[in-house]
């Protein structure tokens, strides 16, 4: 009853949609629940099998992969059994390397016994020949081949396998035992590389006030799951927090001009720090002259990241009058308050910020859309784009 029940509120419970492990992501593949219920039928295969059965067959737990999988297979085994380990490997990082190695040698005399190996995974099926031909060797009097994952397109051998829990295609997985470089083994549910987005991706949102950087800063975050981190919306936040750094930043916004370089690298550093489970970053707003743009090279080279793109949405200068006027009807800023202000702004970017272009054009980073045309319009060009990252 208890069990049911418990089998029950695991089904319901969402796992983790995507993990990271060192430089890779990977998404959710097989949640628990099915992983499960392959072992029940797979268990049930084999005691079937081994119904009356008088000797003691030898479950061959291949380590360190099937350790979960041999445990929960052996809970399910309702004949007596003799549990022995052995280590092989033939991966190294995320692709067969192809040679077997025997990192532990048998523990046990398999001579003259049935012996079930027990694998998590049958790619190539170049560790399970081999060892098939290793209990020969020992003269074991039968080798069943049991695997929880199998790959029929990477398979090149024709070894019978005798318990197959799930086939699967041909990619590269972890959890359930299974590792990447030793890790991820201890997830429930089985994951698979995310080759879309296996590498963290930066992003700068580029053009003058008005230009549509947050409009669709918010439509590119949703979409690729980035974390938006807009450097004029954490400072009105600060503002109107009255914090010291919201004191010190209000005259100058107020003023149509720049808040010193270093008090948003620092806010941008913190958010870099403390934001998890994105495929990359969305900077709105920064960097914001070149020495930004030089520092923000240095805080990603410090994390083995490169910036993936600038994405630029250029209106004319009549444009961003228009625009911001039109806001100011509706959010109040402001620093969208006066023509004298907006005017100010426009002059601080042309000054200060313009020359980013030419120092991201240099290194083949700055991709520039038109901003004019309908919200929708910019979008689906801004989209085009990043997609092709
Ligand atoms: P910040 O908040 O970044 O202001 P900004 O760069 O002037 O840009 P805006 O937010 O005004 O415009 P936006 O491009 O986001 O356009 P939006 O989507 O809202 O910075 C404010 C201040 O903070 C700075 O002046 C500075 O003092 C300080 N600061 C910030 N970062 C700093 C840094 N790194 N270093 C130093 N100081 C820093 O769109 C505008 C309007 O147009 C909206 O109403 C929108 O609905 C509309 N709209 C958008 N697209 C379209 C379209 N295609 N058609 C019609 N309407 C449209
Ligand atoms: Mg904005």
């Amino acid at each position: 009853m208890w069990k049911k029940i418990v089998k029950f509120v695991k089904y319901f419970t969402t796992a983790m949609e995507k993990i990271r492990l060192f430089d890779k992501t990977f998404k959710l593949f097989i949640p628990n629940a099915e992983i499960e219920k392959a072992i029940d039928e797979v268990a049930a295969k084999i005691n079937k099998d081994n119904e009356g059965c008088t000797d003691i067959p030898v479950i061959l737990c291949v380590l360190n992969g099937s350790m979960m999988f041999t445990s929960a297979l052996m809970k399910r085994l309702n004949f007596t059994c003799e549990l022995v380990s052995i280590k092989l490997s033939s991966y190294a990082g995320t692709t067969t390397t192809g040679k077997v190695q025997e990192l532990m040698g048998f523990t046990s005399d398999v001579t003259g016994r049935r012996v079930i190996v027990v694998e998590d995974i049958v790619d190539t099926g170049n560790t399970i020949v081999t060892l098939a031909e290793k209990l020969k060797e020992h003269k074991a009097s039968e080798v069943k081949i049991c695997t929880l994952l199998f790959k029929p397109e990477a398979y090149t051998k024709d070894v019978k396998l005798d318990y197959v829990g799930l086939s699967i295609p041909n990619a590269f997985i972890v959890g359930y035992g299974l590792d990447y470089n030793e890790v991820g083994r201890n997830f429930e549910d089985i994951y698979v590389l995310d080759k879309e987005d296996h590498k963290l991706k930066f992003y700068v949102i580029f053009g003058p006030p008005g230009a549509g950087k947050g409009t669709h800063a918010t439509a590119m975050a949703e979409r690729y799951n980035l974390h938006h981190i807009s450097t004029g919306e954490l400072l009105r936040k600060e503002i109107a927090a009255g914090t010291e750094l919201g004191r010190q930043a209000k005259a100058l916004i107020e003023d149509g001009r720049l808040v010193p370089d270093d008090v948003v690298i620092r806010m941008i550093g913190q958010e870099f720090k403390t934001v998890k489970g994105v495929n990359g970053f969305l900077l709105d707003g920064f960097p914001r002259t070149i020495e930004q743009a030089r520092v923000l090279d240095d805080m990603l080279a410090k994390i083995g990241a490169e910036l993936t793109a600038v994405v630029s949405i250029m209106i004319p200068d009549e444009v961003v009058f228009d625009r911001i006027r039109y806001r100011a009807t509706i959010e109040g800023r402001a620093d969208d308050a006066s023509v004298e202000i907006i005017q100010h702004r426009i002059d601080t970017y042309h000054a200060q910020t313009e020359p980013e272009i030419a120092f991201y054009q240099e290194k083949g980073k700055y991709h520039e859309v038109s901003g004019i045309g309908t919200i929708e319009e910019v979008r689906e060009r801004i989209f085009r784009l990043v997609d092709t990252f």
